[in-house]
């Protein structure tokens, strides 16, 4: 391996009562874990001190690169217990691959593979008493680099980084059963353009979509769906899922996902169910469809279901679609069933109770 990660554990982990009590909260994003790893790089020397250590602030000099010109890239993935015991990472070197996608889109150093694997390997084995046990419930892994040069000249990026990764026990997203949620079709905001940085996963994309998500709450929906930048006529992704469209239904169901045009995340979660529906025998494409072509295909009865994929809540069924032009059902209130199907098939691979074809489950020691 290039480098390797000293363990400088917390020597004042939570007690088992205080650990329990904090996993049995359940939400998302709240609580963390007892360590986290640390890496960093400097141009000329490459990536070093790589460090488990106990989880707490990091102190960034006030004129540290990212402060000013947002260099900034993240991952977002789980680690699961089995019914057996047996911990796993969901396909992390997918995640890995990405990382260093959005790395190069933002001129930032490639992490090698190995070195994120290995970092995700030592913060779950070091606290995996944190890994929640049961249905929908996982330990939510934030590997992310910034860039932390001193210095204001906006000519070349920055020269050093710090690589993190922490994590937190994740709850189920639906307490209480898989509900549908409300969208909002964006008109007044892009989300991304063809060329600019909708593929990578930079915190510049999420900071540009809160006003629009703060306009789908104000007209009482849940999430944004976001729009091609050019015409805003296509469907793109919603909020931070991507979209899959139901056509027919039984026998006949088919599915198809808004292709990665440069300006949609290629979500993890998207490719994962390309391929769990041909494991199920439903035809999966990649497409493309317009809001008009939308709302035709729910009023003719062509589409029949609508979901939203990504790590955090797996598959979220849409069941309303607002706009300024008015809004139209998906659905009767109730998750579609090829949704409930999808969605099952690939929480049983991640639990271990389907098999793993396609060697997704890396195994923590
Ligand atoms: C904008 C956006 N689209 C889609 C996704 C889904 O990606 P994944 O399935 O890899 O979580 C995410 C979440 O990471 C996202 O932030």
């Amino acid at each position: 391996m290039t480098l390797t990660i000293e363990l400088k554990p917390s020597s004042t982990p939570k007690s088992t009562e205080e650990r329990e009590a904090l996993k049995a909260v359940g939400g998302f994003g709240q609580i963390f874990t007892d360590n986290m790893v640390t890496i960093r790089y400097t141009e000329g020397r490459g990536w070093h001190d790589a460090v488990l250590e106990p989880y707490g602030p990091v102190s960034l000099d006030p004129a540290a690169s990212v402060l000013h010109y947002g260099q900034e890239i993240f991952e977002g993935l789980k680690a699961f217990k089995a019914a057996d015991g047996q911990i796993v990472s969901f396909r992390p070197d997918a995640n890995a691959a990405r990382f260093n996608r959005s790395a190069a889109r933002m001129a930032m150093p490639e992490l090698p593979e190995d070195l994120f694997l290995a970092a995700i390997d030592a913060l779950v084995s070091t606290d995996r008493e944190w890994v929640p046990e049961g249905e929908g419930r996982s330990l939510y892994l934030r590997p992310f680099m910034f860039a932390t040069q001193v210095g204001l000249g906006v000519n070349s990026p920055s020269a050093e980084y710090l690589f993190m990764l922490i994590a937190g026990p994740a709850g189920s997203y639906f307490a209480g059963g898989v509900k549908p949620v409300t969208v909002w079709l964006c008109e007044d905001y892009v989300r991304a353009v063809k060329g600019g940085t909708g593929e990578a996963k930079c915190g510049g994309n999420y900071a540009a979509s809160f006003l629009a998500q703060a306009q789908a709450v104000e007209q009482g929906c849940d999430q944004v769906v976001w729009l091609d930048g050019f015409e805003h006529k296509y469907v793109e992704e919603m909020g931070s899922n991507n979209l899959y469209f139901v056509y027919g239904e039984g026998e006949n169901a088919r599915l198809m996902t808004p292709a990665l045009t440069g300006s949609l995340l290629p979500g993890i979660t998207r490719d994962s169910l390309l391929k769990v529906a041909a494991d199920l025998g439903i035809p999966a494409e990649e497409g493309t469809i317009s809001v008009e072509q939308w709302r035709q295909g729910i009023e003719s009865g062509e589409i029949t279901e609508v979901f939203g994929c990504g790590t955090a809540a797996v598959v979220t069924p849409l069941g309303k679609v607002k706009s300024k032009d008015g809004e139209f059902a998906i659905g009767h209130g109730e998750p579609g069933p090829v949704t409930l199907r999808i969605r099952e098939a690939l929480l049983d691979i991640q639990t271990g109770k389907a098999a793993d074809l396609h060697h997704w489950l890396r195994k923590i020691a």
